[in-house]
């Protein structure tokens, strides 16, 4: 059986001895390597980040990361927020124009967008007595009502009056607010406009 002659119908390219560099390779398969190349590189291009090390899936770009963060000093603000509806806000409104009889307005509040020396120390230790505020004149009291709030809540609170509304004013800093702490010590007295008028 073996010994048998090949049959006649083969042709030349099948019957030669095998030697490399003779396998044509499918033209399909050439295109489709480089269809993957292609796919590849684009892949790496979309996902690799800039291939910075921060940036990682489902985002494709640092920008785009960054979309889906919190915006820069925002958490500090979005509190200042809350805990002005949850306790200021109660008297001093929560669009900041001040309750008649209640309280006096921030907007437009020399003392809201003044010296923060002198904000910090009012809801530490409360204010009483005559006091201008925005043009108008004001005789009420007001208890201490930020004692109890850590420093940075109240410095949050703070500079969400002074930056709410239509106010402009520089933010408070948790540093600010424990520095006036440490020098009024455990005051409990409610200061009066001329004692804050004095503090620079
Ligand atoms: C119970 C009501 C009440 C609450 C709550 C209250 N205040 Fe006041 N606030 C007053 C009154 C009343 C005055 C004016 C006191 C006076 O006439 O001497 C005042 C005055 C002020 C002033 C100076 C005047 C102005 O309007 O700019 C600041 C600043 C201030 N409050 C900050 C705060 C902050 C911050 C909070 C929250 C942590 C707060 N207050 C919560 C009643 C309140």
């Amino acid at each position: 059986m073996s010994a048998q002659p090949r049959p006649s119908t083969l042709t030349a390219a099948e019957t030669a001895e095998p030697r490399a560099g003779d396998i044509a390779l499918p033209l399909w398969i050439i295109v489709l390597l480089f269809l993957l190349l292609y796919w590849g590189v684009v892949y790496f291009d979309q996902y690799s980040g800039g291939f910075s090390p921060e940036v990682y899936m489902p985002c494709r770009s640092t920008a785009e990361l960054a979309m889906y963060q919190p915006p820069a000093g925002a958490p500090e603000f979005a509190g200042g927020k809350t805990v002005y509806e949850n306790v200021c806000g109660l008297c001093h409104g929560t669009d900041g124009m001040g309750k008649p009889g209640q309280a006096p307005p921030f907007v437009n509040s020399e003392w809201a967008l003044g010296n923060p020396n002198r904000m910090i120390r009012i809801p530490l230790a409360g204010l009483t007595g005559p006091i201008q505020v925005a043009g108008q004149q004001y005789n009420l009291a007001m208890p201490a009502m930020g004692a109890a709030l850590p420093d940075d809540d109240l410095a949050a609170v703070l500079t969400y009056i002074r930056q709410s509304w239509g106010n402009k004013a520089s933010a408070v800093t948790p540093e600010q607010v424990k520095a006036v702490r440490a020098e009024i010590g455990n005051r409990t007295q409610p200061w009066t406009a001329e004692q804050l008028n004095a503090i620079q």
